[in-house]
C-alpha cells in the first residue's frame, strides 16, 4: 500500500520532468512510448484509489506550460488530450464504456482519422481573416505563433469558401513531411548542426522560432481536424459533416478519414498500419471519433481528455534504451563498422539488440558512447538505428568511442583507403572476412543455399574445414556428422542443399562472388550480356565498359577482381565443380524508362521503395527534388509543392496508370 503509493508520487515526479523537456525545452529524454506506459501507470494506480490522485497532478493537467517569448492566447474551448490505448481490447472497452453511459446497445458510428505526429494549433479566424494562431500549451493556454503559421501555405489567411461565421476557430495538426524532413536535416548536417530527431521535433522547433522566415523555408503543412469556438458548429450535427464544412471553407482536411462502426473503424486502423511506411507523414496511430454531435455532448470531457474519442496508438517506434557496448564488426569487404550493443527494447513488436553506428563519422555526429541513453528508432523493416544521444543522462566516466586501430578479430592494422570514410582490415585471410564472404555467398541473393546459416558457417570456419566457396561443395557427410549440434538429419539436409545450390544462374554466381559494385541489377546486365562465365572473364576493361550501364568503376573492380591471381584460381576450382546456367531469355531491348528522371510525390498505392525499385528495374532514375532535368514527376495522393514546382516548369506530371503504362513500355 505504502509503496504503490510512493510509486504513485515517483510517477507524479517522472511525468512532470518528461513534460516539461518535451514541451518547453523540445528535448525529451524517454520515447513517447516511454512516457505513455507512465502515464497509464499513474492512471491505473489513481483508478484503484482515486482518493490518492492529487489536483495538480500531471495526469490531470493536458500538456505543457506555454514557452516564454511569446504571448500568451488562451483557449477559450479548452484543447483536451486524448487517452490513449495500444490495443484492440482497449478500443473495444472504450466502445463498451460510452454504450453503457449512453444506456444503449445500438452500435456507434465513428469517424475514423490517422493521428497525426505534429503539433496541435488552433487558428482563430475573425471575418474570414486569419487573426491568430496558436500552439495548444497546456490546452487552456498557448503560444501565439501566428507569424510562423502564417508561413504555412495550406493555412488560409481568409477563408473564401462557404459562409464563414464571424469568429471561427479552426484546430488541427501542422506537420512536416517525410521528405522535407529529410531534406532539412540533409541541409542542418552540411551545414554542420544538429539534426532534428524526428518530423514532430522538427515542427515544433520551426513554430518555436521568432523569425518567420525560418518558418518559411521549410516545409510544414496543416490537416485541420476539429473545431473551437463556431457558429453553432457551422451548422454540422456530425463530426463527419463538420470535416465537409471545414473543407468547403477552405481548410486542408485529410480525405483519408472515414466513417463507420467500431468493425469499420478498426479495420481503418489496421488499413492505416499497413500503409504507414507509404504515408507522406509520419502517423502513430488512429482516433476514433463518436460522430454524433448531440452524442458527444451528453458524454462531455474528464480533466484533461474527451469521453467521446480515443487514440488507438500504433506500436512505437522509437525508444530509449542504453548503449551497453560499442562493438566493431568486420564486413565481407574488410570495412570496420561500428555497432551499439543495445539494452534489449522491443520496438514495433520486435526485439531490438543491435543498432548499426555506420561508420566513424556517424559516432562523431551522434556523439555517443558506450554507457549513453539513446533514442534507438526502427522504421518497417529498416535496420535499426540511433537516432540522438540523451546528453543529461550519460555517466560521468563515458568516454568518446573511435574505431579501433587494429581488426577487432584477426589484429592486423587497420587501414583508410584512398577516397573513403571507412577504415578497414586488409587482411583477406581474416576469419571475420572469411565467414562474411561464405555468408555472402551462400545467402539468398547468391547461390541460397539451403540449411546453411551463420553459426553453421561460424563452425566450418573455426574448425578450419572451409576457407572458400569451393571447400562447401567438398564437405563429407562424415565431418558434417562430427560437428557440435549437428544431427544426421540436418546433414543431408545441407549435401541436398549444396546440391541443389550447384545449379546456378549465372546472374546469381556473380552477386555470391561478392565483387564491388556487382549488386543484383549489374549481375543481371552482365550475365545477360555476356551468357557464360569465359566470355566475360576474357573480355577487357573496355569492352565491360561497353556494356549499357557500365561505367569505369564497375568495369575496373570487375577485372581487378577476375585478374586476382587468388581469386582466379578459387574461381578456377568453383566453376569445376558448379554447373553455371545461361540467362533464359534473350538480352532485353533497351530498358523502356533507360535515362528518365523521374521524382514521386504524394501518396502512393504502392510501397515507395518497391515503386524506385521497379523504375530503376526499367533503366530510370527517381531524385528528390524537382529541376529542369526531371523528366516526369509522379503524383499520388495528396501530392504536394512538386506537381506545383513541375507545372511552373512545364514538367510532365503523371498519375500512377501513366506510370505503370511506361513501366510496360507503353
Ligand atoms: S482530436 C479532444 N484528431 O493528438 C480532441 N487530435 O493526444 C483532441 N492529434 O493534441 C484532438 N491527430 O495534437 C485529434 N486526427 C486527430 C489528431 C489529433 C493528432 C493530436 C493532437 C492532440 C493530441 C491529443
Amino acid at each position: 500500500m505504502e509503496e504503490a503509493r510512493r510509486r504513485l508520487e515517483e510517477l507524479y515526479q517522472l511525468l512532470e520532468r518528461h513534460n516539461y523537456r518535451y514541451h518547453v525545452l523540445d528535448d525529451p529524454e524517454v520515447s513517447d512510448a516511454e512516457y505513455d506506459r507512465l502515464f497509464r501507470e499513474a492512471r491505473a494506480l489513481e483508478a484503484q484509489h482515486p482518493d490518492w490522485a492529487r489536483p495538480d497532478a500531471p495526469t490531470q493537467r493536458v500538456g505543457g506550460e506555454p514557452a516564454e517569448g511569446f504571448a500568451q492566447v488562451a483557449h477559450v474551448i479548452p484543447m483536451l488530450s486524448l487517452e490513449n490505448t495500444a490495443d484492440e481490447e482497449g478500443v473495444r472497452a472504450f466502445d463498451a464504456r460510452i454504450r453503457r453511459m449512453l444506456g444503449t446497445d445500438d452500435a456507434i458510428d465513428y469517424t475514423a482519422e490517422p493521428k497525426y505526429d505534429g503539433v496541435a494549433v488552433e487558428l482563430l479566424y475573425e471575418d474570414g481573416g486569419l487573426r491568430i494562431g496558436s500552439t495548444r500549451g497546456d490546452g487552456a493556454v498557448g503560444e501565439d505563433v501566428t507569424h510562423n503559421l502564417r508561413t504555412v501555405r495550406s493555412i488560409p489567411l481568409r477563408l473564401t469558401g462557404g459562409r464563414p461565421p464571424p469568429t471561427l476557430e479552426a484546430r488541427g495538426e501542422v506537420y512536416m513531411p517525410l521528405e522535407g524532413f529529410a531534406r532539412l536535416n540533409e541541409e542542418r548536417l552540411a551545414r554542420g548542426e544538429e539534426p532534428f530527431s524526428n518530423p514532430r521535433n522538427a515542427t515544433a522547433g520551426t513554430l518555436r522560432q521568432l523569425d518567420p522566415r525560418i518558418a518559411a523555408a521549410r516545409p510544414l503543412e496543416i490537416f485541420v481536424y476539429g473545431l473551437g469556438r463556431g457558429g453553432e458548429r457551422l451548422g454540422a450535427r456530425s463530426h463527419w459533416e463538420l470535416l465537409d464544412r471545414l473543407r468547403e471553407l477552405g481548410f486542408r482536411v485529410n480525405p483519408r478519414a472515414q466513417r463507420g462502426d467500431l468493425d469499420a473503424a478498426i479495420a481503418f486502423h489496421r488499413e492505416l498500419e499497413a500503409a504507414r511506411d507509404t504515408l507522406a507523414y509520419e502517423v502513430d496511430g488512429s482516433v476514433l471519433k463518436v460522430d454524433d454531435l448531440a452524442l458527444r455532448d451528453e458524454l462531455g470531457a474528464l480533466e484533461r481528455a474527451p469521453r467521446w474519442a480515443v487514440a488507438f496508438k500504433f506500436p512505437a517506434r522509437q525508444e530509449t534504451t542504453r548503449v551497453l557496448e560499442i562493438r566493431t564488426y568486420v564486413g565481407r569487404t574488410g570495412t570496420l563498422t561500428p555497432v551499439a550493443v543495445l539494452d534489449p527494447v522491443r520496438i514495433g513488436g520486435v526485439r531490438v539488440e543491435h543498432a548499426s553506428l555506420f561508420n566513424q563519422d556517424e559516432v562523431d555526429r551522434l556523439d555517443v558512447r558506450e554507457g549513453d541513453t539513446v533514442f534507438v528508432e526502427r522504421a518497417g523493416d529498416v535496420i535499426p538505428r540511433v537516432v540522438a544521444v540523451v546528453r543529461e543522462r550519460r555517466p560521468e566516466e563515458a568516454l568518446p568511442f573511435r574505431l579501433p586501430e587494429h581488426c577487432p578479430v584477426c589484429g592486423a592494422s587497420s587501414v583508410r583507403l584512398e577516397g573513403e570514410v571507412a577504415l578497414r582490415c586488409p587482411n583477406l585471410g581474416c576469419p571475420a572476412q572469411i565467414k562474411e564472404r561464405l555468408f555472402h555467398f551462400a545467402a539468398r541473393g547468391g547461390l541460397d543455399v539451403d540449411g546453411l546459416g551463420g553459426k553453421l558457417i561460424d563452425q566450418l570456419v573455426e574448425k578450419g574445414l572451409v576457407r572458400r566457396p569451393s571447400d562447401l561443395f567438398l564437405l563429407k557427410r562424415e565431418t558434417l556428422t562430427g560437428l557440435e549440434r549437428m544431427a544426421e538429419k540436418s546433414a543431408d539436409n545441407l549435401l541436398e542443399g549444396l546440391e541443389r545450390a550447384r545449379h546456378v544462374p549465372l546472374a546469381r554466381l556473380l552477386v555470391a562472388l561478392g565483387i564491388r559494385h556487382v549488386g543484383a541489377r549489374v549481375a543481371a546486365l552482365l550475365a545477360n550480356h555476356y551468357r557464360t562465365f569465359d566470355a566475360l572473364s576474357s573480355s577487357t576493361r573496355e569492352e565491360l565498359e561497353a556494356v549499357d550501364e557500365v561505367g569505369p568503376t564497375i568495369a575496373c573492380a570487375v577485372r581487378a577482381f577476375l585478374d586476382d591471381p587468388e581469386n582466379a584460381a578459387e574461381l578456377d576450382r568453383l566453376l569445376a565443380l558448379l554447373d553455371v546456367q545461361a540467362p533464359e531469355t534473350a538480352p532485353p531491348e533497351r530498358a523502356p524508362l533507360d535515362g528518365q528522371t523521374f521524382v514521386l510525390s504524394g501518396t502512393l498505392s504502392q510501397p515507395r521503395t518497391a515503386l524506385v525499385r521497379r523504375i530503376e528495374g526499367a533503366g530510370g532514375v527517381v531524385t528528390a527534388s524537382v529541376s529542369a532535368k526531371t523528366d516526369y514527376v509522379v503524383a499520388g495522393e495528396s501530392p504536394g509543392s512538386k506537381v506545383r514546382k513541375a507545372q511552373e516548369l512545364g514538367v510532365r506530371v503523371l498519375d500512377e496508370a501513366e506510370l505503370e503504362a511506361l513501366l510496360a513500355g507503353g
